[in-house]
C-alpha cells in the first residue's frame, strides 16, 4: 500500500490526496511553510495523519531556526508549532502531536539535541499511529459479525492515518479475519474523501465496496442493508461528543432512527479532555469554493452564498461505542473514556 507520509533524507513526502484516484503523485515538503499549506489543501488529511505531518513539520521547522541559543530556539519553534497548529482548528491530533514535540525539545540539553530529539520524537509519533490503530482494528473486528454491511464515512483508512486506519481499519482486520465485511462508502461531499480514498484503498485490498451518495444513506437502512456505522473522529469531548466530517450527525440520526449500532472509531489522541462537550469543539469553516464548484467546475450559479463547515458534532448519546486504541468505551462516556485515558498513561 502506499504511504500517506513518509520522511527520507531530510524531507517529508506526502501522497498528495488531492491527486486520488486518477494519480500516485509524490509532494516533497522541505520547509514548514510547505507543509502548513499542504494541510491547508487537504494534501494530506484525516485526524492522526495530520498529527504526524505537523510533527515532520516542526522537525523542518527547527532546521530553518539559525538561533544557537536554546531558548530563543525554543520560542521560535514555539511559533512555527502555532502556525502548523492553526493549519486546521478541528482535528485534536494536530495540537496533540505537537504538544508531544515541544515537551521533547524543552528536555534537551542543546539546540542541535533537540533537533535531534524532534526528529525521534516524530519517528514515535508516526510508529505508535500504527499501533494504535492495529489495536482499534482488533477492538473494533471482535464486535463484528460475519457478513455485515457496514456503513461508512469520509476516509480513515491507511490515507487518513500514517498507516492501516481507525473505522476503515476495523474493517480491514475484519476482512483479514474472513468475515466479508460489505462496505458502503457515502461519497462524502464536498470533495469526495469516501468516493476518491475509500474506495480506493478499499479495492486494492480486496474488500468488497459499494459506493453510495451521501443522500442514499437512510433508504439504504431503511431496506435492511446496513447492520453497523461506523466512522472516524476529528476530536472527541470529555463527554463523549464526537466531532467528525460534516454529514456524521445526520447519520447518526438515522442509525437510530432505524436502530443500528452507530460506532466511532479513534485513537486516545483524538480525545480531548479539555472540550467538555461538542460545544467546546472549533469547527473549521472551509472555502466555499469546494461546495459551489465540483472538479472545477461550477455548479452553483454567480452570487449565490454557500456555507462549507468542515465537521458537526455527534451527540454522545447517539453514540453506541467509541472503540479505541485502549479498548471499547461504553455510555457515560465521561467515566469511560476517563478511565481509558488514565490506564494509557499510567500503563
Ligand atoms: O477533512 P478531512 O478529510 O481531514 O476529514 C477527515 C475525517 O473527518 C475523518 O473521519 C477523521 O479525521 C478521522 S481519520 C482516521
Amino acid at each position: 500500500m502506499v504511504k500517506s507520509l513518509r520522511w527520507e533524507r531530510d524531507t517529508l513526502y506526502l501522497l498528495d490526496q488531492t491527486a486520488l484516484p486518477h494519480q500516485e503523485r509524490l509532494l516533497a515538503c522541505t520547509t514548514a511553510a510547505e507543509v502548513v499549506q499542504a494541510i491547508k489543501d487537504l494534501r494530506v488529511r484525516g485526524a492522526p495523519a495530520l498529527g504526524a505531518a505537523a510533527a515532520y513539520g516542526l522537525v523542518l521547522g527547527a532546521r530553518e531556526i539559525a538561533a544557537t541559543d536554546l531558548e530563543v530556539f525554543l520560542g521560535r519553534l514555539r511559533e512555527t508549532a502555532g502556525q502548523l497548529a492553526a493549519s486546521r482548528p478541528t482535528a485534536v491530533n494536530l495540537t496533540w502531536a505537537l504538544t508531544r514535540m515541544l515537551r521533547a525539545a524543552e528536555r534537551a540539553g542543546s539546540v542541535e539535541q533537540a533537533r535531534a530529539a524532534l526528529l525521534a520524537e516524530a519517528e514515535a509519533i508516526a510508529a505508535d499511529d500504527v499501533r494504535a490503530n492495529r489495536a482499534i482494528g482488533e477492538f473494533g473486528a471482535a464486535m463484528l459479525r460475519p457478513g455485515e454491511g457496514i456503513l461508512t464515512y469520509c476516509n480513515t483508512g491507511a490515507l487518513a492515518t500514517v498507516d492501516y486506519g481507525t473505522a476503515f481499519g476495523i474493517i480491514r482486520t475484519a476482512h483479514e479475519r474472513g468475515l466479508r465485511p460489505r462496505l458502503f462508502a457515502c461519497e462524502t461531499r464536498p470533495v469526495l474523501q469516501g468516493a476518491r480514498l475509500t474506495a480506493w484503498e478499499a479495492v486494492r485490498l480486496g474488500i468488497d465496496v459499494t459506493v453510495i451518495t451521501d443522500n442514499a444513506a437512510g433508504a439504504l437502512m431503511r431496506r435492511g442493508l446496513v447492520q453497523r456505522v461506523i466512522v472516524g473522529a476529528d476530536r472527541i469531548a470529555a463527554n463523549g461528543d464526537v466531532a467528525n466530517k460534516i454529514g456524521t450527525y445526520t447519520l447518526a440520526v438515522l442509525a437510530r432512527a432505524h436502530e443500528i449500532p452507530f460506532i466511532v472509531a479513534a485513537p486516545l489522541s483524538t480525545v480531548d479532555p479539555d472540550a467538555a462537550d461538542g460545544d467546546a469543539i472549533p469547527i473549521e469553516e472551509r472555502p466555499p469554493e469546494e461546495v459551489t464548484h465540483l472538479a472545477g467546475i461550477r455548479l452553483v450559479p454567480e452570487g449565490v452564498a454557500a456555507m462549507n463547515p468542515a465537521f458537526d458534532i455527534t451527540p454522545h448519546h447517539l453514540v453506541t461505542a467509541i472503540v479505541t486504541d485502549a479498548g471499547v468505551a461504553t455510555p457515560p462516556y465521561a467515566g469511560t473514556l476517563g478511565r481509558l485515558r488514565a490506564a494509557a498513561v499510567g500503563g
